[in-house]
């Protein structure tokens, strides 16, 4: 009877609860649309509501429904004046202005005002910019968008017809037509200005719903070891049991664990490519740096020694490679000094090649001397060249072998006799590179990521791949063949790319480390965050130009693939030295690209070009750089539309974000495109690479485990940074000219990479409680290798409490000899390293999780 009287009292006041708040609930409101201005911060689309239309509640009290995505980070990125505008047939659509100057109008459009579909960035070609554009309707489905524009220094009106898929030229139109129908409102005690809506209350409940919902997650996602003694106070050890579910496994990839390659951090030219001279080619520029750093140009880590050092671009060795050095000294001899890298590291008895092209103006024969010397003075090693009689460029060659160990060498040019000579690919390159190539990779560092054991390496990145603008697109044409021939550029980082190592080297360097290739090329559309390129920077290669860039996509599989004898490409393959097919099977198209409707024209006919010619070749297509949101929902559309075999997912996000989304990939379609989680990161404040970061990402590798059905590679981003020269933390392995620095990330990866499965068995788990937030860091995953015929249990404990884990492994036989490694300590150690022994596991025995770790045991079937 108790019970059922409390069950009445739950239902009336539930009831009576909801009818008064029923009563309560006005069937419409105002909505106020704006986006604050506040100096370089971006900020976007806000809204707040109101009974009256005269006193506002703000939503969130500012939370950002929808940010504008052209240009450039920082500088751009601005939505102003954003006017909003309810469509005939329910469509929300928003115009804004992006700057003060461009001649570009910005348009998106909702169905309910939370989701917010494709950005799109006409250029309107008339006036200098566009200012306070508002939105009129004309007839069903028809628009009409004016804006003010102060071009020649007029006050001038303008406006075109749309539907918002195509836009019409813009008019000119009497300065009087244009009516800027916006208002000023008091949101939180500042003026605004902004458009006002009469709207269902539903409208606004969806609005406040949305924002508290993204406010939970990100309390969610803010959760970190650092709170863990307030979180887990007073928590006792936790006993498991883990029991295989041998009758349940299934087939995974066995390409779970690759690594992701980019030019980022001085990754390649002063780090994985083994070049000690900085500048070789002398084709450093000051855009480069976007002008803003004026010791940087084509004599950047060069200096005279004796004489002067000009350049020169009259007659270069190739027009690829239009600047050479000219040294001259009419009073003795002319000396030109090189310092590498922050100096140039050589190791006493190893030998160095040295080698540039020459040529003297004089056309008389003459002598170059190759010097290495230390900080003291110290001679470390010397060579010799002749140099013949003639005005052509000539390639010289020597070897210098050094004869003390120094991190910070620096290299000489002598030219043996008073006057002129010119200089260019001036090299100086360790013969004791990775697996001995030449023009190789410095094999400490390409050693610690082949120890990985990755099964794929992507380059050339991420937006390295993509460019800063269309004409800083990677176009791996331009980094094949002779050198001298290749492309030197602009890295979108910031620096400077010599193409040292191209695409040959990168293909050579995964069939040595036995990983399958995956290039990534751009889907014919830059960066989204470019800064060149001016208002077109968010279009793509023009329309007349894609024919060309989808035959260089066509012929990159030719030349990786054809016959040596009978193919065009395959030819020039062997003539670079390397006859046998590289077998490429993958190849990306684009990276977290803004996804526009330029993008989809660009991708579909690239995709459909591949699949026409090399239906066997998969494709990697890209969702955008988060793992949500609109580039998401559109990346995966059209990878539903056109049948992509996989999509490249990017996040970089804190560690709550992997303890909350452990379901994440659960919920994919089994039947549908595949994913590549091509970029991720475990990211906290500060950007560390520590124990933290790297268990939180352990636990997320269990949960691409076990969705190994859909989830095809994975690669953790960035690999390397080079200390002092690092524009993004955190990355996976640091180093400096003379060492490598493993960080945790690291050896998560190692430890995954080198004990791979492709068979999932699921597990039941008992706990010793039901605490949702300690149970969702205990984290577990069986896999077995049915190649090696060895089970991987791997064990994730992100408490601050040792958990005890009993293995049944009863339905497995001849588990006696073990290998277990763990990898434990303080959550902020930044040098945790794991340590390996071999065990006995004792049948009644629980084995012990200590706290904050990740244990692998290993076990021979
Ligand atoms: O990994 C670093 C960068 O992050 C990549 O270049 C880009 O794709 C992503 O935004």
């Amino acid at each position: 009877m108790k019970q059922l009287t409390a069950l009445f009292l739950l239902c009336f006041f539930t009831i009576t609860g909801k009818s008064q708040r029923a009563a309560n609930r006005p069937d419409s409101a105002y909505l106020f649309a704006y986006s604050p201005e506040r100096g370089n911060a971006r900020t976007g689309l806000a809204f707040a509501w109101s009974n009256d239309g005269i006193s506002w509640n703000a939503i969130g009290p500012e939370h950002y429904f929808v940010y504008s995505d052209y240009g450039t980070w920082g500088a751009q990125k601005k939505m102003l004046k954003p006017f909003l505008f309810a469509g005939d047939d329910g469509t929300w659509h928003l115009v804004w202005s992006l700057n003060a100057n461009e001649n570009v109008l910005a348009h998106a459009a909702s169905p309910d005002l939370v989701y917010w579909g494709r950005q799109s960035y006409p250029q309107t070609s008339m006036g200098s910019n566009v200012a306070d554009p508002v939105i009129s309707s004309s007839s069903i489905g028809k628009y009409v968008v004016s804006w003010r524009s102060n071009a020649n220094n007029a006050n001038q009106a303008f406006s075109l017809a749309t539907d918002f898929k195509t836009f019409a030229s813009p008019q000119k139109i009497n300065a009087g037509e244009y009516i800027n129908k916006r208002v000023e409102a008091m949101v939180s005690g500042h003026k605004q200005t902004g458009t006002v809506h009469k709207v269902a209350f539903n409208r606004v409940e969806g609005l406040l719903n949305a924002q508290k919902n993204a406010q939970y997650q990100s309390t969610l996602l803010a959760e970190s070891a650092a709170t863990d003694h307030q979180r887990f106070a007073g928590l006792k050890p936790v006993d498991i049991t883990l029991t295989p579910i041998r009758a349940k496994s299934k087939k995974i990839s066995d390409l779970l664990v690759g690594a992701f390659f980019e030019d980022i951090n001085y990754a390649a030219d002063g780090g994985l490519y083994a070049e000690l001279v900085q500048n070789r080619d002398f084709e450093y520029h000051p855009a480069d740096k976007k002008y803003r750093d004026k010791n940087w140009n084509h004599q950047t880590a060069w200096r005279p020694g004796l004489g002067t050092l000009a350049i020169d671009s009259v007659s270069p060795v190739h027009p690829n490679n239009p600047h050479y050095a000219v040294l001259s000294y009419d009073l003795g001899k002319p000396v030109l000094v090189n310092e590498g890298f922050g100096g140039i590291a050589v190791k006493a008895g190893e030998k160095y090649d040295c080698s540039a092209f020459v040529r003297i103006p004089s056309a008389k024969a003459g002598q170059l001397t190759w010097r290495l010397s230390d900080k003291n003075g110290n001679i470390l090693g010397t060579a010799s060249m002749k140099i013949p009689a003639g005005t052509n460029w000539k390639k010289l060659s020597a070897v210098i072998t050094a004869n003390a160990t120094v991190a910070d060498a620096s290299l000489e040019l002598i030219f043996e006799q008073q006057g002129s000579i010119h200089l260019d690919m001036v090299s100086l390159f360790p013969q004791k590179t990775f697996k001995n190539r030449k023009n190789g990779l410095r094999a400490d560092l390409a050693q610690a990521l082949a120890d990985m054991k990755p099964k794929f390496l992507r380059f050339p990145g991420g937006c390295v791949a993509h460019g800063d603008g269309i004409a800083n697109i990677y176009r791996w044409k331009t980094t094949i063949g002779p050198l001298e021939a290749r492309k030197p550029m602009r890295n979108m980082w910031n620096y400077h790319q010599t193409t040292g190592l191209g695409y040959y080297e990168y293909f050579q360097f995964c069939e040595d480390m036995g990983a399958e290739p995956l290039p990534v090329l751009a889907a014919g559309v830059p960066c989204q965050n470019s800064s060149d390129g001016g208002a077109g920077q968010q279009c793509g290669i023009p329309m007349a130009d894609m024919d060309e860039y989808v035959q260089d996509i066509l012929d990159l599989i030719e030349w990786a693939n054809g016959d040596a004898k009978t193919t065009h490409w395959g030819r020039l393959r062997a003539a670079s030295g390397h006859p046998k097919s590289f077998n490429l099977k993958y190849i990306g198209i684009g990276n977290e690209d803004l996804i526009t409707d330029i993008f989809e024209e660009r991708f579909t006919m690239i995709f459909n070009a591949i699949k026409k010619k090399y239906p066997e070749i998969k494709v990697v297509g890209t969702s955008g750089p988060f793992y949500e949101g609109t580039d998401y929902v559109e990346g995966w559309g059209i990878a539903r539309k056109l049948g992509v075999d996989m999509i490249d997912e990017h996040y970089y996000v804190p560690p709550g974000w992997f303890i909350h989304n452990q379901d994440y990939y659960d919920k994919y379609d089994r039947n549908g495109s595949k994913v590549y989680l091509g970029e991720y990161a475990s990211h906290l404040p500060g950007r560390p690479n520590n124990l933290e970061t790297a268990l939180s990402e352990a636990l997320h590798l269990n949960n691409l485990e076990r969705n190994g059905d859909v989830v095809a590679m994975s690669s953790y981003a960035p690999l390397f940074a080079k200390e002092g020269f690092t524009q993004w933390n955190p990355d996976l392995i640091y180093f400096t000219n003379t060492e490598v620095k493993l960080t945790p990330g690291y050896y998560v990866q190692h430890l995954y990479g080198n004990t791979p499965g492709d068979e999932y068995i699921p597990a039941d788990l008992q706990y010793s409680g039901n605490d949702a937030g300690v149970i969702k860091r205990i984290s577990t995953s069986i896999v077995k290798n049915t190649k090696t015929n060895e089970l991987i249990i791997r064990a994730v404990n992100l408490l601050p409490v040792t958990t005890h884990i009993r293995l049944n492994l009863d339905d497995f036989s001849g588990n006696s000899k073990v290998q277990k490694t763990i990898l434990t300590g303080n959550p902020a150690d930044r040098k945790a390293k794991p340590l390996t022994s071999e065990i006995q596991l004792q049948a009644n025995t629980p084995e012990i999780l200590p706290p904050y770790s990740l244990t692998v045991w290993r076990i021979r079937l």
